[in-house]
């Protein structure tokens, strides 16, 4: 795993974006893997600003996102769908037929996940998947103890990941227990991936993940087995591995 260290937030918003641009521009038909959460809000912000100043185009690219609430609407503001039109989709020139998020109320779930596969399949694969880390090591809603061979599937969500989504809740009692997930298997299928982590809040996940030995218990710790990872981790991120 390559590790590039920022200062801060901005300056990993701002190297995530000179990173995903770059290779969307050396691709033909790029296939992106997204996600959502606080981490990528930055780098969407700045991928707008690129897209505004002419540096990037999204007419040739599908996404894929990693997962999405299982009985939250595309049309509630808290579903990942909703959330990916307002802090992306909405503002550049991709086309929503080439965007593709689990459907979380599909009436059978499974076929949902199965024909999610396909799809990436049929999209050729990702060529470049962006990560975010739960506190608890989680990738996608891969929580601890998920099989490293599991696809995309429906993925109960731990308490320690209900009460951190709480935040953007009314309640949480609202917060879905399930999601579903693009598998650990799936994820490490990308031919690339980036992970971003930020804040002191990840810091103890950080040194978690830089010092592990590879085991289902960590989730990402499986990404030491990838050939081509980046991560991208700010000093906040950096402060528990520092004092090791
Ligand atoms: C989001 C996702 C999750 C988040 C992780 C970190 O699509 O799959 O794994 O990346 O929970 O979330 P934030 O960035 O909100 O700290």
């Amino acid at each position: 795993m390559k590790i590039i260290q920022v200062k801060d937030y901005d300056a990993l918003s701002e190297r995530a974006c000179s990173f995903l641009v770059e290779r969307i521009n050396e691709l033909e038909n790029p296939v992106l893997g997204l996600a959502t959460g606080s981490t990528p809000e930055g780098l969407y912000k700045q991928i707008i600003k690129k897209y505004n100043q002419g540096e990037v185009s999204f007419q040739e690219v599908k996404t894929f996102n990693l997962d999405e609430y299982v009985g939250i609407e595309k049309t509630d503001p808290n579903s990942y769908y909703y959330f990916m039109k307002d802090k992306l989709f909405d503002h550049i020139n991709i086309s929503l037929d080439n965007v593709r998020i689990p459907n979380g109320v599909a009436p059978d779930l499974q076929q949902e996940c199965e024909e999610y596969e396909e799809a990436i399949q049929a999209a050729g694969g990702i060529d470049i998947q962006v990560l975010g880390i739960g506190a608890n090591g989680h990738i996608g809603f891969n929580e601890p103890g998920t099989p490293f061979t599991c696809r995309t599937q429906v993925a109960n969500l731990e308490t320690s990941t209900i009460e951190a989504n709480s935040r953007f809740f009314h309640s949480i009692e609202e917060v879905p227990t399930q999601a579903i997930s693009m598998g650990i298997e799936t994820i490490m299928e990308s031919k690339e991936i980036l992970l971003l982590i930020s804040g002191e809040n990840k810091a103890e996940a950080l040194a978690t993940l830089l010092t592990c030995d590879v085991t289902e218990e960590i989730p990402a710790s499986v990404l030491k087995k990838h050939p081509n990872v980046t991560i991208i981790a700010d000093e906040a991120a950096y402060s528990v591995m520092n004092q090791l």
